[in-house]
């Protein structure tokens, strides 16, 4: 055996198990996940080029030694990098190869890894192993032939699905493009070496998937119709996956050549596009939320092997079912029987929905439930890890309970609190142990939604910062680490969102009209049905909190104070904004709401008129932005690409804009900044009020830079 390294890919000659044969196993070998960067793809083919030329090799092999085949292309080079030689160069060279090149998949291949695969002549690999080709969630299409190696492979249905959607799908499933499926890994090796001998023996043949003819009779027009008939509402305002419905297209209409050609083109096409910028953008965002400069490699981390939650109402229940659903161990407290009880049958009546819906089995109700005890005591509390206060959003009810977590719990428990809003460090004063107060915003409903503020106060030790944010993945959350502030990054930045919307109806806006405006811009609604839907009531709470900041507008939302006065406090009371047939989520435009409004405006001196659509978007985003630049100023936010994972995890706000952050720096902070400066000087004293552009934003677009540079 002879072995020859380079860096990114290393080369080993290999006897078959029958020594009859040699075979150049090429093992990818860069980490973190085998990106195909430069190194890479010219490590390939340098050792391809070896493996031919050498005459003792029979077959060559590609594989990796690591935990996966390939994460695919190296998307960090999208933004600029020597690209030469490119994929599709490198796929070219194993397609062509004059010796059989099996692909040896030990791990997961995604994208272009999962490409390579399909360029080589032969795959081997095992059941479980998942594969996909998730470029469209970067805003692009695969881009090295996948989209008309697939469905040669695959099918064509298959294929389509593979690739609009980006899902990952279990090798067992995939009998076109495997040639040998083994049951476990570790039998892997040697199941591919024998094969390989199988090849040899059988004539060594070049099998080129590029060669195999597509059956046209299962892939009729009519399939693409209905594929983009279905997609219709899901793919709503990206980019890509129409043009990965083109591309499949090709490869039924197109000799393979041609398909590749058109492939490219595409695939450029999408390159270009602002989506996939957003969508590149916020994919290293999520990644680089939990890279935090609060602790480093050497702090430690606590075990949270139980956790006690406090309030079992709305968000506690929802709190206990992520660790629950993760294995651990959880005490529910409430201060009586009945609160507890009622808490705990929620969480049941959850789960067997899920059951209901097949998403659990009856087994793991159970047993997820057998992680869930009540009580009513604070001594059941004393050997938790980890407590998450959920009661009432009150600070002096909230000092209480920590007190008597600080009297009960064990040293070096972290004690936490979910307030949506209250100041934590004046909860952590309640106890001698601020150093282990931390704030967990979930977000509603909570065994749901993705997105965790992790609240750190004047006082938190990086200790429990670093083991709040390990314990967010466990949990399965995307964890995101902000500082103390009134509604902290999301619900302080939506705040612009909800006064503008009230404020535009005022000046003669229709809510129906606004509603559509933030829907086509890409929310999962518009302002004033999302305000039905939480509860008029729970907005109007929030403003009396807040009474103190704005007394000095008489108009500030104004007409949601009225409509919440005569009750109309939305969905559950079936008139809101809208009003509600009994049974139906439609809202139905009420007249009586704009005469309202009409009279309301004259009342005050606000003079009503047309508003157009681009003045909403920049009514309700800009401001929403700014408040941005505000928090990334005062350090409340590290990054701006935090608070666009807040926003899209908590808000919906479209990833294909990549969050607001990124939005604004797409469109240019100049744009944002001239237009805050507008409504300032032409709205009177509400433009005084709530439009006065941030010095951050005001510097960075003076400077022609963008938030990204910070
Ligand atoms: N290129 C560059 N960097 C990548 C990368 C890629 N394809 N995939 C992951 N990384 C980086 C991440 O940014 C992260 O960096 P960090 O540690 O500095 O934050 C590191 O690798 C580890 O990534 P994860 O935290 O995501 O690791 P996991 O183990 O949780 O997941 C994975 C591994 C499933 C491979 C996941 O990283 C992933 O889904 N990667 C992207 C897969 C993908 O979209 N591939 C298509 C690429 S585009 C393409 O191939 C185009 C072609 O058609 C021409
Ligand atoms: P909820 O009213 O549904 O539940 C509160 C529960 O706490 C009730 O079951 C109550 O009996 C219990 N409780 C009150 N005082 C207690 C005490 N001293 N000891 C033990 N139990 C006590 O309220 P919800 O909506 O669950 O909110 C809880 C907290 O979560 C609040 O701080 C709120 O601001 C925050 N939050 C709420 C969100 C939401 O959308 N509902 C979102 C994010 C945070």
């Amino acid at each position: 055996m002879s072995q020859v390294e380079t860096q990114a890919v290393g080369y080993e000659l290999i006897e078959t198990p029958s020594a009859n044969n040699k075979v150049a196993a090429l093992w990818m070998q860069n980490p973190p996940v085998n990106a195909l960067s430069k190194s890479v793809r010219v490590g390939l083919i340098e050792h391809l080029n070896a493996a031919i030329a050498d005459e003792s090799v029979d077959v060559i092999v590609i594989s990796s030694k690591q935990n996966l085949f390939s994460g695919g292309a190296d998307i960090s080079e999208f933004s600029g990098g020597d690209l030469e030689p490119n994929l599709p160069v490198v796929l070219d060279v194993i397609e062509n190869s004059p010796k059989p090149v099996v692909a040896v998949l030990n791990g997961p291949a995604f994208g272009g890894g999962l490409e390579v695969a399909l360029s080589c002549h032969y795959r081997v690999t095992f059941a479980s192993n998942k594969v996909g080709l998730p470029e469209v969630n970067l805003g692009i299409l695969p881009g090295a032939g996948g989209t008309q190696r697939l469905p040669r492979l695959a099918g064509v249905q298959q294929a389509l699905d593979m690739i609009v959607s980006g899902r990952p799908v279990a090798a067992k499933k995939l009998p076109g493009v495997f040639d040998v499926v083994v049951d476990s890994p570790e039998t892997l090796l040697s199941s591919a070496l024998a094969f390989c001998e199988k090849v040899v023996a059988e004539g060594s043949k070049v099998r080129k998937t590029c060669d195999v003819q597509i059956d046209v009779s299962t892939a009729p027009k009519e399939l693409f119709a209905q594929y983009r008939k279905g997609l219709a509402t899901q793919a709503r305002g990206f980019f890509a996956p129409e043009r990965c419905i083109q591309a499949v297209e090709a490869s039924v209409e197109l000799p393979f050549a041609e398909g590749l050609v058109r492939e490219g083109e595409l695939f450029m096409e999408c390159m270009r596009s602002k989506e996939a910028r957003a969508q590149q953008h916020f994919f290293f965002a999520e990644r680089a939320a939990s890279h935090v400069k609060d602790f480093d490699k050497e702090t430690p981390v606590r075990d949270i092997k139980t956790v006690g939650i406090i309030g079992a109402g709305t968000m506690g229940g929802g709190i206990a079912m992520n660790f629950a659903n993760a294995g651990i161990p959880v005490i529910m407290l409430e201060l009586k029987q009945e609160a507890l009880d009622k808490g705990l049958a929620l969480i049941r009546k959850n789960y067997e929905n899920s059951a209901k819906k097949g998403k659990l089995t009856a087994e793991q109700v159970e047993d997820r439930m057998a992680l869930l005890t009540g009580s009513t005591e604070y001594a059941a509390l004393s050997d938790v890890d980890l407590v998450i206060e959920a009661v009432f959003e009150k600070m002096s009810v909230k000092q209480e309970v920590f007190k008597a977590l600080d009297a009960v719990c064990k040293p070096g428990a972290i004690l936490a609190s979910n307030t949506s809003t209250l100041d934590i460090d004046e909860i952590g004063e309640a106890t001698k142990r601020p150093e282990d107060v931390i704030g967990l915003h979930f977000f509603s409903p909570a065994n749901v939604m993705k997105l965790l503020e992790v609240v750190k106060t004047s006082k938190t030790s990086p200790e429990v910062i670093k083991t709040a944010m390990k314990m967010a993945k466990k949990i399965n959350k995307v964890a995101v680490l902000v500082g103390v502030c009134f509604g902290f990054v999301g619900n302080r930045m939506i705040e612009g969102y909800g006064r503008e919307a009230n404020r535009m109806m005022l000046e003669g806006g229709t809510p129906e009209h606004i509603d559509k405006v933030i829907y086509d811009f890409g929310l999962p609604m518009g302002p004033f049905t999302m305000g039905d839907m939480a509860g008029q009531d729970i907005g109007a709470f929030v403003r009396e909190s807040r009474r103190e900041f704005i007394k000095h507008d008489p108009t500030y939302c104004i007409l949601a104070d009225k409509l919440v006065e005569q009750g109309r406090v939305g969905l559950k009371a079936g008139k809101g904004v809208y009003l509600y047939e009994a049974g139906n989520r439609k809202p139905i435009p009420d007249p009586s709401v704009l005469e309202l409004a009409k009279q309301v405006a004259a009342d005050l001196g606000v003079a009503q008129r047309d508003i157009s659509d681009q003045e909403i978007i920049e009514r309700i985003i800009f401001p929403m932005i700014n408040e941005g630049a505000l928090i990334l100023e005062e350090g409340i936010a590290a990054k701006s690409s935090d608070i666009d994972v807040i926003y899209v995890y908590g808000y919906g706000f479209p990833v294909y804009r990549g969050g607001p952050m990124q939005y604004a720096d797409e469109i240019g902070l100049k744009t944002v900044y001239d237009a805050m400066c507008k409504y300032r000087d032409e709205l009177g004293e509400h433009g005084k009020n709530w439009f006065e552009p941030a010095p951050l934003l005001k510097k960075l677009a003076e400077q022609g830079k963008r938030f990204a540079d910070l």
